[in-house]
């Protein structure tokens, strides 16, 4: 255990709170305490490739205190929350979030996981993500809502909370960032500084930035499509089994979903129309 690690005094402790899933969370200087859960160790492990691998926008793991609390660096800068604010609406904000996931990714590709490697999921979940043929797994962070993307200077420059990452597709993982910030989601169920927007031109500046390729263009939003399934299903099961999760279902989910399955069914087509012909 380092020093830093060490005994606090409780008054030094700051809650933090954030869409309430993780409960017990504190800032402690310039560290953050959670509680420790089975993926833990896999996900510290997963951090510590990254940071070695020169991807340093997540936290640093620093191990467990003497109360046997995860310990994480704490990253500096804003963390929106939902609805999102209208100075996160703009392109500049979409492209940043593009560049940062794609050093991740690269970052991450080809770390192999631990043998005893224990992943995290949503509570009760009945569906887990597909794998398209021919597409390589990589370790990913795969729940990019607000809550989690660090923004400083007005752009996204960090992600936190990575209790979700686990095996996915390069495909798979971009589908869920759009899912939050095109975003993927019918006009009524959107922040107002995004109602009106153009998600075709912004999935294509998206998929610029990122530097997507004529195949993940294409699958793009037929693993959009699944996943917002998966959502619906996965947050339906999960309302059963956990009262966080009853309370997103019966707050919103339970109509937001979907309407956003009518909705990327509707729109999709044009989506990727847009994404596999401008050039
Ligand atoms: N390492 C960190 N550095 C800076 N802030 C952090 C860090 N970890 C957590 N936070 C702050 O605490 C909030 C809650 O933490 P976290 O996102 O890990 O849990 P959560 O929101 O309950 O989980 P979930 O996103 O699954 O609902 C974050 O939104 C962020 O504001
Ligand atoms: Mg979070």
């Amino acid at each position: 255990m380092t020093d830093r690690n060490r005994d606090v005094s409780q008054h030094n402790e700051q809650p933090l709170i954030g869409d309430g899933v993780t409960q017990g969370i504190v800032r402690v200087g310039d560290t953050v305490r959670r509680p420790v859960r089975p993926f833990t160790a896999t996900v510290q492990a997963y951090l510590a490739h990254l940071h070695t691998a020169g991807f340093s926008e997540a936290p640093v793991p620093l191990g467990l205190d003497d109360q046997g609390r995860e310990v994480l660096s704490f990253v500096p800068g804003d963390v929106p929350r939902d609805p999102l604010p209208s100075d996160t609406a703009g392109e500049a904000v979409l492209v940043e979030l593009a560049r940062l996931i794609r050093r991740l990714h690269d970052a991450a590709q080809g770390w192999v996981p631990p043998a005893d490697a224990v992943w995290g999921g949503v509570p009760g979940a009945r569906s887990t993500n597909s794998t398209p043929d021919g597409e390589p797994l990589l370790v990913s962070h795969r729940d990019y809502c607000p809550g989690n993307v660090v923004f400083r200077n007005g752009l996204p420059a960090a992600l936190i909370d990575f209790d979700l990452a686990k095996p996915t597709t390069r495909i798979d993982d971009l589908a869920n960032v759009l899912y939050y910030w095109a975003p993927l989601l019918h006009p009524k169920d959107r922040a107002p500084a995004f109602a009106d927007l153009n998600i075709s031109r912004r999935v294509a500046v998206f998929a610029d930035a990122y530097g997507m390729t004529p195949p993940q263009r294409r699958a793009l939003i037929p693993a959009a499509t699944a996943m917002i399934y998966r959502f619906h299903v996965n947050m339906r099961a999960a309302a059963e089994v956990d009262q966080v999760f009853k309370r997103f279902w019966d707050e919103g989910a339970k109509d937001r979903l979907p309407r956003a399955e009518a909705w990327i069914h509707n729109e999709g087509p044009a989506i990727t129309a847009h994404l596999t012909t401008v050039r």
